[in-house]
């Protein structure tokens, strides 16, 4: 599976506030690269912290790029992705909603009262791992599914885990005009951090973009 971690970030590295509010950083011309990644992808993660914060629904905006994927023979939207161990995604948040197909990654652990009641809305389960997901072999279970294009919107801590797990091959940040601050403030890749061992990146490309700057990595 191919991984592509995008993001949007104040100038000094937050992606929301210390409250977890969501800010806008970027402008019009982000938002079109955002969705046409999202477009050119077979699904779209979040972690349930991110589900939880901003409720966003991960579908395609523009109806000519929904048109292009079904004229390709793809869903109108890539399918949707959440880290979830514990089952906390309500079942009538958004990113569950009948636009796209949805997959929640859970563990064995998890309720399975919740898991009922989470594929009654019509979303795969599918458990991998004890206490928190398995990612390496959640992404098996999600590439014997299809899914070979994979895009991750955050948050901070599934974004940890994937660079710790090895599973991140290009990272995309739009990097904004503001400051948000805060020592508790989420930043792009948090979890427990690295203190040896970093994962290192190649910088591909740095373009200025509406009030701020995309820098694209590979991750060797
Ligand atoms: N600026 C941007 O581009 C952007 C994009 C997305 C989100 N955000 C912001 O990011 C914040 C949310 O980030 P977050 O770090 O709190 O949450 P997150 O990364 O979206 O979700 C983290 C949760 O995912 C679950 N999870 C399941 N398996 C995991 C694994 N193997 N590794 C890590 N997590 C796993 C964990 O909960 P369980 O243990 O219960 O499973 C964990 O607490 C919000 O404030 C949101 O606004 C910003």
């Amino acid at each position: 599976m191919h991984v592509v971690v995008n993001a949007a970030m104040s100038a000094d590295g937050k992606i929301s506030t210390r409250e977890r509010e969501q800010v806008r950083v970027s402008g019009p011309e982000d938002f079109e690269r955002v969705d046409q990644l999202r477009a050119d992808s077979d699904a779209v993660m979040v972690g349930v912290g991110t589900v939880l914060a901003d409720g966003p629904s991960l579908t395609v905006d523009d109806p000519e790029r929904r048109r292009e994927r079904e004229q390709r023979g793809d869903s109108p939207n890539p399918a949707r992705v959440v880290a979830d161990s514990r089952m906390r995604t309500p079942p009538d948040a958004r990113v569950l909603d009948d636009e796209a197909e949805t997959y929640l990654l859970t563990t064995e652990d998890a309720p399975v009262d919740f898991v009922s009641e989470t594929e009654d809305t019509g979303t795969s389960v599918i458990p991998a791992g004890e206490s928190r997901v398995d990612l390496p072999a959640a992404f098996d279970a999600l590439e014997d599914r299809g899914i070979e294009r994979m895009m991750v919107e955050g948050g901070g801590e599934l974004i940890f885990s994937l660079f710790a797990a090895g599973l991140v091959d290009k990272l995309s940040m739009f990097v904004g005009p503001t400051v948000i601050g805060g020592r508790d403030a989420p930043t792009l890749a948090d979890g427990e951090g690295f203190v040896a061992d970093f994962a290192d990146l190649t910088l591909r490309s740095a373009d200025r973009l509406d009030e701020g700057v995309v820098l694209s990595w590979d991750v060797p």
